[in-house]
């Protein structure tokens, strides 16, 4: 039989690396089937005197096992702890972690904001429900017009004065309300028409609205700004022409087509198979508008353009149906990835 002696030494001479290690330590010095338990089992053998001694000198033994044992413990389970907190596998695949995109309308819509900013435009944004004045009466509409059936305009039942804008020309009006010359800004937004859809037109889409008003504001200013942010956008290459056409709040007014770059001018369906593709309507503000919002026309001149954000992003990237920028169908959303900035 092992004397206390021994069994203290060998208590601390004892080595725990791991939770085997433990357990047997466990096993050799705490369990009921321990050495130091039969120690406990002598007791009643022993003579009265003696067993007070004894008795201490055991549950010390005994003490001093459970405090290494704890020690032991502590340390194995801070360990483990540490290997799955502070170690991982490192050659673990990482989880994927899915990066959303933005939609190619708002990457267009950015773009043009950036082109026109950087020649000193900013960009104010206005209500999509708007009143007659605003979208049509203040920009030259006459009432019997029939210019206002060129907008197919989706009226609010119960009020025949509210309406959903049919082009962001609106917002030339709210601003020139509110300020006086030189202005120069550029208004995004949503427009909404009563129009079947199709491959080449939609009920909503966008357009993005210039105004400038100054002094000795001319059209080969216009052309000029045009042709900059044509070629900012599609490359120096591309070629515009301006055709003669009509705005009730443009005098004179014209639209603007690009060289299409679908097919490269052979003819397609977004060219129409004529080589061009409008992208933006524009002309000298109408003295009229001018007077209708408080601007001295006979001192001031601007002009104006709207282009449409769905042709042009069409024709950047190359997709010939406007519908699948509706339909926020994933696999084609995600090819736009790499344009997300
Ligand atoms: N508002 C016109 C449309 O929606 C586009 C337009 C044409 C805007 C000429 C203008 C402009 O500012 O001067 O078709």
């Amino acid at each position: 039989m092992k004397t206390i002696d021994e069994i203290r030494s060998e208590i601390e001479s004892f080595q725990v690396e791991n939770a085997e290690n433990l357990e047997q330590f466990r096993l050799q010095f705490l369990s009921k089937k321990s050495e130091i338990q039969s120690l406990f089992g002598q007791l009643k053998n022993m003579a009265q005197e003696d067993r007070k001694e004894f008795g201490q000198l055991v549950n010390d033994l005994r003490d001093l096992a459970q405090n290494h044992y704890n020690g032991f413990k502590s340390v194995i389970e801070a360990a483990a702890d540490k290997k799955t907190t502070l170690i991982p596998d490192i050659t673990r695949p990482a989880t994927q972690q899915s990066v959303g995109s933005m939609h190619p309308i708002s990457i267009m819509m950015n773009e043009v904001r950036r082109i026109f900013e950087d020649i000193g435009f900013s960009a104010v944004e206005g209500p999509d429900i708007e009143d007659d004045w605003h979208v049509f009466t203040a920009l030259n509409f006459a009432e019997e017009h029939p210019a206002r059936d060129m907008q197919d305009t989706f009226f609010i039942e119960l009020h025949p004065d509210v309406l959903l804008r049919t082009h962001t020309s609106s917002l030339q009006v709210r601003t020139m309300e509110k300020q006086q010359p030189p202005i120069r800004v550029i208004c995004p937004g949503r427009v909404f028409r009563n129009e079947a859809i199709t491959s080449r037109a939609h009920c909503i889409f966008h357009q993005v609205e210039g105004l400038y008003v100054a002094e000795n504001v001319s059209f080969a200013d216009m052309k000029q700004t045009l042709l900059y942010f044509a070629q900012r956008m599609f490359g120096d290459e591309v070629r515009i022409r301006l055709r003669p056409s009509y705005f009730p709040f443009t005098e004179p007014s014209a639209e603007m087509d690009v060289s299409c770059n679908i097919c490269g001018g052979a003819g397609c369906n977004l060219c129409k198979h004529t080589g061009w593709v409008e992208i933006l309507g524009c002309g000298m503000v109408d003295p009229n508008v001018l007077e209708n919002c408080g601007i001295d026309s006979t001192k001031y001149s601007g002009f104006a353009f709207g282009l449409g954000i769905e042709r042009m992003t069409m024709l950047k990237y190359r997709t010939n149906d406007i519908r699948l920028y509706f339909e926020n169908d994933l696999r084609f959303l995600q090819q736009f990835k790499a344009a997300t900035r």
